[in-house]
C-alpha cells in the first residue's frame, strides 16, 4: 500500500504488512493520527464505507479473509475519497490478538460473523469464550465491542461469553450507529429475519 497523505488517496487501501509477526505501525496506515475503530469480517464493506464517510475524525481498519470482498470495500472507500479507511486480508482473531497494538482501538465492530450452526463447528466461532479477553487487550479504556447477528444460538453465546467476563459491561446500541445497516443485515431484513444487537463496554 502507498503511504497515504492528507491530500491524496492511494491506489489501493489494502494494506500488506511487511511482517505478520509484529503489531501494526498505525502511524504508517493513515495520514492523520485519530481514534481507531476496527470491523472484523467487513464483507463487501457497505457498513464500513458509509460509517467511515460519516466519521472523518476516526480511522477505520476493515478485516476480511475473502479477497474479493475486501476489494469491494477498497473500491467503495476509494470512490468515496476516504483517507480514513485501511483494509487487511487476514484472519480476524489472529489480527486482533497479535497485530493490533495494545489499548489502540476505540471500538470493535462485528456484524453477522459466520454462524457455524452445526454443533461440532461451533469452536470456529469468532466470538467465543476467549474473545472478551482478546478484545479487552486491543481496546482502549472504556472501548466498546458492537455485535450483531441473526443467529439466535450465536447471540446466546455472545451474551454468555461477555456476560461471564468481568472485563466488560453491557450497554444499549446507540441509535446513531444502528442506522448504519450492513449488507447482510439488509438482506435479512428484506427476508423478514430478525437481527439482534449487543454492545459491551470495557470496564474502567
Ligand atoms: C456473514 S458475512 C457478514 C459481512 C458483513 N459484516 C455484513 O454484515 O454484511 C461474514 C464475513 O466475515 C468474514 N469472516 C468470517 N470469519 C472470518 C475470520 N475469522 N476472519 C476474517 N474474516 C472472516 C467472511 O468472509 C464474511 O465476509
Amino acid at each position: 500500500m502507498t503511504l497515504p497523505t492528507a491530500t491524496s488517496i492511494p491506489t489501493s487501501l489494502i494494506h500488506l504488512p511487511d511482517n505478520y509477526f509484529e503489531t501494526l505501525r498505525l502511524d504508517t496506515l493513515f495520514p492523520q493520527a485519530q481514534p481507531l475503530e476496527l470491523e472484523l469480517g467487513s464483507g463487501d464493506g457497505s457498513f464500513l464505507a458509509a460509517y467511515a464517510a460519516a466519521q472523518p475524525g476516526v480511522n477505520f481498519i476493515g478485516v476480511e479473509r475473502l479477497l474479493g470482498r475486501l476489494r469491494k470495500l477498497d473500491k467503495k472507500a476509494r470512490r468515496a475519497g476516504l483517507s480514513n479507511v485501511c483494509c487487511l486480508r487476514i484472519e480476524a482473531s489472529y489480527f486482533l490478538e497479535f497485530m493490533v497494538p495494545k489499548d489502540a482501538a476505540r471500538a470493535v465492530h462485528i456484524y453477522f460473523p459466520d454462524p457455524w450452526p452445526k454443533r461440532r463447528h461451533r469452536k470456529n466461532r469468532l466470538v467465543n469464550e476467549r474473545f472478551p479477553e482478546i478484545a479487552a487487550q486491543a481496546l482502549e479504556a472504556q472501548g466498546t465491542v458492537y455485535l450483531r447477528t441473526d443467529d439466535a444460538d450465536y447471540f446466546e453465546q455472545m451474551l454468555e461469553c461477555f456476560g461471564r467476563s468481568p472485563l466488560f459491561q453491557s450497554e444499549e446500541t446507540p441509535e446513531e450507529l444502528a442506522k448504519f445497516v450492513t449488507d447482510f443485515e439488509r438482506t435479512f431484513h428484506a427476508r423478514g429475519i430478525q437481527t439482534r444487537h449487543a454492545v459491551y463496554r470495557k470496564t474502567p
